[in-house]
């Protein structure tokens, strides 16, 4: 089973609610909500308030991906805000560790997400801490990126070191790339602009069928 995990940041910014609600009508299982601060990524979206509001219009898991740094004095409210998943990036701060058992503490699913230039031997150490990581296949802060194949090799190394947690995998993902990812041993795929294109909230049947192609690729693994 893959968990399709659509972004919101390829969705109507003037609509977030609407939105979340016809991407999940549409099969989405989970809402991937990134969260930037134009500081440790560039660009800037939006903070625990706007995680708060779209909150009701969740009924699957709401899945908050933090680019900021610092982020310890921010877990409280993320976890207010109704984060089921809030994830750090293992390079924000000096004090992952602390961090991570801070999310936890908050009552919230503990993720660590890693950069294209970071190895994954960074969160081996921090690997019983989490339920999920994260590794980004785009330099964060931007969709509608192209994906980074030469991330594909840590996949593999974090499913051997890590076999029962989630290993999500976040910028570039489609169709076209579903079955290499499922294949390397993630079974979590966000996906913003594969998603969203084609569709609106008045017309949302291309989000279903673009999810449809997504699992669809991803699934055909055992065939
Ligand atoms: C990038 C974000 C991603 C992004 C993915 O910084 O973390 O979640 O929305 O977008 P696509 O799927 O368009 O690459
Ligand atoms: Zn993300």
């Amino acid at each position: 089973m893959v968990t399709i995990a659509p972004s919101i940041l390829a969705a109507d910014f003037a609509n977030f609610g609407a939105e979340i609600e016809a991407v999940e009508a549409q099969g989405a299982d989970w809402i991937h909500v990134d969260v930037m601060d134009g500081h440790f990524v560039p660009n800037i979206t939006f903070g625990p308030q706007m995680c708060a509001a779209i909150r009701p219009h969740v009924k699957t898991v709401m899945d908050v991906h933090l680019m900021i740094a610092p982020v310890d004095p921010y877990i409280e409210a993320f976890a207010a805000a109704g984060a089921d998943i809030l994830t750090a990036h293992a390079e924000a701060g000096p004090h992952l560790h602390r961090t991570l058992q801070a999310i936890r503490a908050a009552g919230c699913r503990p993720g660590v997400a890693i950069n294209p230039g970071t190895p994954p031997d960074a969160v081996r150490p921090v690997l019983d801490l989490v339920d999920l990581v994260c590794v980004m296949t785009v330099n964060p802060g931007f969709g509608g990126q192209g994906f980074l194949d030469s991330m594909i090799p840590k996949i593999a190394q974090l499913r051997a070191w890590a076999p029962d947690i989630h290993i999500e995998i976040d910028g570039g993902v489609g169709a076209g790339n579903a079955r290499r990812l499922v294949e390397a041993g993630a079974d979590v795929l966000v996906a913003g602009s594969s998603v969203f294109k084609g569709g609106s909230v008045t017309d949302p049947a291309a989000y279903g069928a673009n999810i449809r192609a997504i699992r669809t690729a991803a699934t055909s693994v055992a065939a």
